[in-house]
C-alpha cells in the first residue's frame, strides 16, 4: 500500500548507474506542490543524472540504470505498467542549451507535443498554443509571427519556446537543467521572473551552477556532492546557516 505523502514529488532511496559506475547515491526528497527547488553542487556530482532519473530520462542511456523509487502525486514513477512517455509528458523537461526543433515554425514546435498526444483540430492547438506562449512570457514578442522558424528567435526567446513547449502538455512538474546557463544576463532574469510566474501552475525543479539563482528563485535547495545529497533545505536557511561544512565551503566558494 502507498502511503499519502504530502509531496507532489517524491524520491526514496533513488540511484542511478551508469554501466558499473554509480553516479547517484540513494536519495530520498521531496517537493511540496507550487514549489521551486533547486539543485546545486560541483560538476559531476550527479545533478543532471537525478533530474534525469525523474521523468525516466536516464533509462535512455544505453547502459544506464536507475533503481529505487519516485512517486508524482502518490502514483509510481517506475514500476510495471508505468508508461515513460506518461510520465514525460507530466514531468517535463527544459535543457541547458535552447533545442527547437529546426525544421518547425514557433506555432508548430510549441505544440508539438499536443500533436504527439492526438490533438489534432487547428484552433484547439492554435488556442493551446497561444496559452501555453503567453505563460512562457513570450506571445507578445512572436504573436505576428508565429509561422517562422523557432530557430530564428534569439537565444533567450528560444529557451522561452522550449519552456512554452514543455508546458503546451500540461505538466505537474518541470525539470529545468542549467536553462540559464547559455544566455545572457537579461534573458537570465526574464527566465528567473518567469519561473517564479511558473509555480503557479507547475512545480519546478531547477539544476543551476549559479547560487545567486538559486538563492533567488528556489524555496527549497539540496546540495549534492560525489552523486550524495549533503543538505536539503529552506533555501534561506541553507544559504545563510548551512549545517554541513562541507556546503559551507561550497556556497563561500572555497571548495576544492
Ligand atoms: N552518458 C554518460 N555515460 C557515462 N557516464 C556519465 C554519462 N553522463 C554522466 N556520466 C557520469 O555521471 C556522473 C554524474 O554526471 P552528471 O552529468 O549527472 O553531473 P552534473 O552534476 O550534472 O555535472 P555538471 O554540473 O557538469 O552538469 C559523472 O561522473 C559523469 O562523468
Ligand atoms: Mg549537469
Amino acid at each position: 500500500m502507498t502511503t499519502t505523502s504530502p509531496f507532489l514529488l517524491e524520491t526514496r532511496g533513488l540511484s542511478a548507474w551508469f554501466g558499473n559506475a554509480q553516479a547517484v547515491k540513494p536519495t530520498t526528497l521531496g517537493c511540496a506542490a507550487n514549489t521551486v527547488t533547486a539543485i546545486i553542487g560541483p560538476s559531476g556530482c550527479g545533478k543532471s543524472t537525478f533530474l534525469r532519473c525523474l521523468n525516466r530520462l536516464h533509462e535512455e542511456v544505453p547502459g544506464a540504470r536507475a533503481q529505487g523509487e519516485v512517486f508524482l502525486e502518490n502514483g509510481p514513477v517506475y514500476g510495471p505498467g508505468v508508461d515513460p512517455v506518461a510520465v514525460r509528458r507530466k514531468i517535463g523537461m527544459v535543457f541547458q542549451k535552447p533545442n527547437p526543433f529546426p525544421a518547425l515554425s514557433i506555432l508548430e514546435n510549441t505544440v508539438v507535443g499536443l500533436r504527439l498526444a492526438g490533438v489534432r483540430r487547428k484552433n484547439v492547438l492554435r488556442e493551446l498554443a497561444e496559452r501555453s506562449l503567453r505563460l512562457a512570457a513570450l506571445w507578445d514578442e512572436v504573436k505576428d509571427k508565429l509561422d517562422q522558424p523557432g530557430m530564428s528567435l534569439s537565444g533567450g526567446q528560444q529557451q522561452r519556446l522550449c519552456i512554452a513547449r514543455a508546458l503546451a502538455v500540461e505538466p505537474r512538474v518541470l525539470l529545468m537543467d542549467e536553462p540559464t546557463s547559455a544566455l545572457d544576463p537579461v534573458s537570465t532574469a526574464r527566465i528567473e521572473e518567469l519561473v517564479t510566474e511558473l509555480k503557479k501552475e507547475v512545480t519546478v525543479v531547477i539544476v543551476t551552477h549559479n547560487m545567486q539563482q538559486a538563492a533567488r528563485i528556489s524555496d527549497r535547495t539540496a546540495f549534492f556532492l560525489l552523486g550524495e545529497v549533503v543538505e536539503f533545505g529552506e533555501t534561506s536557511r541553507l544559504f545563510t546557516n548551512p549545517v554541513d561544512p562541507r556546503t559551507e565551503r561550497y556556497i563561500t566558494g572555497r571548495f576544492g
